[in-house]
């Protein structure tokens, strides 16, 4: 307890002589979301990195998240505690990839999750996050196509949501979300039948949930299809006293201070994102005396891929 009291005070101390703000992502080790100044979605980073007057941001998430605060804030210095931390969703789609498929469908409006690399963002039109995928693609006029990646599991809850038949889903998928299955959540769901149900929309088991509340296993008012920050907002009101949550297992940490008197059970407890906890005490630590690892994004990349960004964070506010 001493030392780690030691460690937050010694990270604190040295945040402010740089002038830093350090945000942590709600699947963070507990004890860097408590060190953080910040924790949150990846949408609420976003925007608090894009509004911070520090002049150093140190991210303590996944690379392509310290990469879009470069891309908003080019004259910042920007820190990663581990630039190893990678992301598999973001991998599952490259710069050309999406050049090839733009071209299969001229004028289409290409909508890209923010997990993806700055140089796949400077091909795309709108970034968006979980928390406001639906709203981005509700923006676009309904006559036009739409390139929708890389999450399939994303995409089809985007598609269920606005209704939409010319929306184009690339295959790819979060290795952590998809592994979170539907067999597990039916038998989860089962055993625990007031239980509310926290699906985040990358996951494998979101349809299944919704074929569950189809078929009146789970009635269809528990079922709660969320980005991690909408989790926090929805512990703070539900009236269950237990909630089986399907998403990374860090979250658990944030729901559980949220809303101290509900049992919180991971659907799968294994599903831990081995990219997200490279992000250790130590590597926090290692970051603030020794300024790395810091971030840097090619100038005329950023600029092609910062509009993009933009109105991820303008929409749905
Ligand atoms: P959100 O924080 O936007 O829900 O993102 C989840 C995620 O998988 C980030 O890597
Ligand atoms: Fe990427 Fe999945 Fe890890 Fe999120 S949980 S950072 S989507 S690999």
């Amino acid at each position: 307890v001493e030392a780690n009291e030691a460690w937050r005070e010694e990270v604190r101390r040295l945040a402010a002589e740089q002038d830093a703000v350090v945000l942590a992502h709600n699947y963070q080790l507990p004890e860097i979301q408590d060190v953080a100044h910040h924790a949150g979605d990846s949408l609420a980073l976003s925007r608090i990195a894009a509004e911070s007057t520090a002049s150093t941001i140190i991210f303590c998430g996944v690379h392509f998240m310290a990469e879009t605060a470069k891309i908003l804030s080019p004259d910042k210095r920007v820190l990663i505690p581990d630039e190893r931390a990678g992301c598999s969703l973001a991998d599952s789609i490259t710069a050309d990839e999406l050049r090839a498929w733009k071209a299969e469908h001229p004028g289409a409006v290409v909508v890209s999750y923010v997990n993806t690399t700055a140089a796949v963002k400077a091909e795309t039109d709108i970034c968006c996050t979980s928390s406001n995928a639906v709203d981005v693609v509700a923006s676009i006029p309904a006559d036009r196509e739409v390139l929708f990646l890389p999450d399939q599991f994303l995409g089809a809850h985007v598609q269920r949501e606005t209704g939409r038949d010319n929306l184009h889903i690339w295959a790819g998928e979060c290795h952590v979300h998809a592994g979170i299955n539907g067999t597990e959540l039916a038998a989860r769901a089962a055993a625990a039948p007031d239980a509310d149900l926290f699906i985040h929309p990358e996951c494998g088991c979101a349809t299944s949930a919704l074929y569950l509340a189809g078929e009146g296993a789970v009635p269809a008012e528990k079922v709660k299809i969320l980005s991690t920050g909408g989790m926090l907002d929805a512990a703070r009101e539900t009236s269950a006293t237990s909630v089986l949550v399907a998403t990374e297992v860090g979250m658990l940490h944030q729901l559980r201070q949220a809303a101290p008197e509900v049992d919180f059970r991971a659907v799968n407890d294994r599903a831990s994102c081995r990219y997200m906890k490279m992000i250790t005490p130590a590597a926090l630590l290692r970051c603030l005396r020794e300024g790395l690892d810091e971030v840097h994004v090619d100038p005329d990349t950023a600029d092609q891929a910062r509009n993009a960004v933009r109105r991820m964070i303008e929409i749905g506010r």
